[in-house]
């Protein structure tokens, strides 16, 4: 078997003999080194080519693996000269560190490209319309309320609420409602016992503010009423009402009806006239009843006032001397006025709504109107 051939190579280094230009090797180192080049060609083109990480590392598996193509040159090793091995050796190693380098600059890429496509999948589009939750809405009956509350707590009033379960006192005899008197039998009303009972009016919860003996009283009190009404589009056997109170030295019907007049037209527009009507409350004295020019003709007459040109609104007076007197207040030194008002016909009112029975159907379609 021919030992020697002779090839011309440019890299002197790579000899394993000299002679000027002429470099001789001998055939078996050289098939060696061909085939060591023919590694390195497959291993670059498998692991560059390689899509993900499962193909790099089959790569590094057939290249570098114990059944792998450069061990198997190592095993041949043995048919190399023994002169030739450390040369032959230093190739194999200086291969496998090569192909090493370059598994993991693959491996680096392929993970960073993984990374940014998962990025790039999470990314977030700021420009998107958000998602919409439904939203809950205030109560016209809410709304109206807190309209009313801003109003008096700017002419200087408080918010207080009174008990819904009332005793008979509060809510008739100490309003100058006597057992026999006939209003008792105007409102219809829900007894649990011969002394308890749910209020029929807001009016007891001036009682309670006259018993705490703090004057001058300046207050506004909403709050549920009760009353055995058949339910229909005007009524309901639960509502609402607000009560007010003042009560100081020196009021008169004037300061009423400053006070309800500035109410009105802050309420329903500057625009609102008013007009004062006699009435009969047992706890007032004069008593009146406040009706506003219709908001929807400006007083004309249309459908919305029955072709009135004017809307009841409230009751009200001047706070009936006994009353003061059973609460321990002196209806000389002191006077006072009240009134009451209905809030869902406020915001019925106010928000041209035509059946009460919608405000308590809680349906969102109506509710989201507001
Ligand atoms: N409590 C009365 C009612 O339920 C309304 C009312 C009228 C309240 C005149 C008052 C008032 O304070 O002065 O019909």
């Amino acid at each position: 078997m021919l030992k020697y051939s002779i090839y011309c190579l440019s890299f002197s280094d790579e000899a394993y003999g000299f002679y000027p230009n002429i470099i001789f090797f001998r055939r078996d180192f050289m098939m060696i080194k061909e085939k060591l080049d023919e590694i390195r060609a497959a291993a670059r083109k498998r692991i560059e080519g390689s899509l993900d990480l499962e193909k790099l590392n089959a790569a590094r598996v057939d290249f570098l693996g114990k059944k792998g193509e450069l061990t198997a040159v190592l095993k041949g090793m043995k048919d190399v000269a023994a002169e030739d091995r450390p040369k032959v050796g230093q190739m194999v190693n200086e291969l496998r560190e090569e192909i090493e380098r370059s598994l993991e600059e693959t491996k680096k890429r392929l993970e960073s490209a993984a990374m940014e496509a998962a990025m790039a999948k999470e990314t977030i589009d700021v420009t998107l319309p958000a998602k919409r939750r439904p939203m809950g809405h205030r109560h016209p009956n809410q709304i109206a309320l807190e309209e009313m509350e801003r109003i008096f707590i700017g002419l200087g009033y408080e918010v207080v609420e009174g008990p819904e379960v009332e005793k008979d006192y509060y809510n008739f005899e100490a309003l100058n409602i006597p057992a026999d008197h006939p209003a008792k039998d105007e409102q219809d009303t829900f007894y649990i016992n011969g002394e308890m009972l749910l209020r029929t009016q807001t009016s007891g919860a001036q009682v309670h503010e006259m018993e705490k003996g703090r004057l001058p009283i300046r207050m506004i009190s909403p709050g549920r009423v009760y009353r055995s009404d058949e339910v229909d589009a005007t009524h309901s056997p639960v509502f609402h009402q607000v009560e007010g109170l003042l009560i100081d030295e020196q009021v008169t019907f004037s300061d009423l009806k400053g006070t309800l007049t500035q109410f009105a037209k802050e309420l329903f527009g500057a625009d609102t006239r008013v007009k004062f009507r006699p009435h009969h409350f047992p706890f007032t004295e004069p008593s009146a009843e406040m009706d506003v020019s219709c908001f929807k003709c400006g007083g004309k007459g249309c459908r919305f006032c029955k072709g009135e040109g004017w809307i009841e609104i409230l009751g009200c007076g001047m706070v009936h001397p006994h009353v003061l007197e059973m609460s321990k207040i002196d209806p000389l030194k002191y006077k006072g006025f009240a009134f009451g008002v209905g809030l869902e016909r406020i915001a019925l009112l106010k928000y041209e709504i035509d059946d009460m029975r919608l405000m308590y159907e809680n349906d969102v379609r109506f509710l989201g109107q507001f």
